[in-house]
């Protein structure tokens, strides 16, 4: 099973946005699991509501390491020939995110195009490189491509790979938000614009990783 942690200091950048919208986007090819170390359990309460649908989806899975070691876990997890796992957590670079870093093939870091937010995310860059992780970045929740471009350009000063594509911002993403859904499992125009982003996204996510 490969792993990716999702991670990053600043709140609303896109974590757990991005944790169950890959993970039910990878469902559709193979097996996917996701792992909540955030105590708002954003993705839980996600996971949760999504297991009210009828007919209940059986991807991605949610463990709950119910006070577990994640290291030992993700040990055992590996061991599966094939699957995804996706891991959410707090918004803060601290021991958990720093364990969760380095059980991970892959660091993602989402971070919104605001001046703000794409300051911020230097310290989330610079913790995750002397942890010595591989990590990518991916613009998050652009409301233009203009915006996209233009952080994109700001961040190629870090020595870390930037998704040539971006994640608009979308309502769509809070409607599956509320409806246990991913958007690749929602009708409409903008639910396939968003699922063909996300698409592309993980893409080159994949490829990044596969580049060892
Ligand atoms: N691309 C997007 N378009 C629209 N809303 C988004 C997008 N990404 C995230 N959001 C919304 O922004 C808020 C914060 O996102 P979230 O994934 O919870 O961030 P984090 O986990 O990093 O704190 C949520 O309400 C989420 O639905
Ligand atoms: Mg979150």
């Amino acid at each position: 099973m490969q792993v990716y942690s999702l991670i990053s200091q600043k709140g609303g950048a896109g974590k757990s946005t991005l944790a169950r919208q890959l993970a039910v986007l990878v469902s559709e090819v193979e097996p996917s699991l996701l792992i909540d170390r955030d105590p708002q359990q954003t993705t839980t309460k996600w996971w949760l509501r999504r297991n009210e649908l009828a007919p209940a989806p059986e991807r991605p899975g949610l463990l709950d390491l119910d006070g577990g070691s994640l290291t030992e876990a993700v040990r055992r997890l590996r061991r599966r020939p094939d699957g995804v796992l996706f891991l959410d957590t707090r918004p803060a670079v601290e021991e958990p995110e720093a364990e969760a870093a380095r059980v991970a093939d892959l660091v993602i870091v989402p971070v919104r195009p605001s001046p703000d937010d794409l300051e911020a995310v230097g310290e989330t860059l610079k913790i995750l490189r002397r942890l010595d992780r591989r990590a990518v970045v991916v613009v998050n929740a652009a409301k233009n491509d203009s915006r996209a471009t233009g952080a994109r350009a700001a961040l190629s000063r870090y020595p870390i790979p930037v998704c040539p594509v971006h994640l608009a911002d979308r309502t769509v993403y809070l409607d599956a938000s509320l409806e246990g859904r991913g958007v690749s499992e929602m009708r409409g125009v903008a639910a396939r614009e968003a699922a063909d982003e996300l698409r592309q996204v993980w893409n080159w996510i994949r490829e990044v990783r596969d580049e060892q």
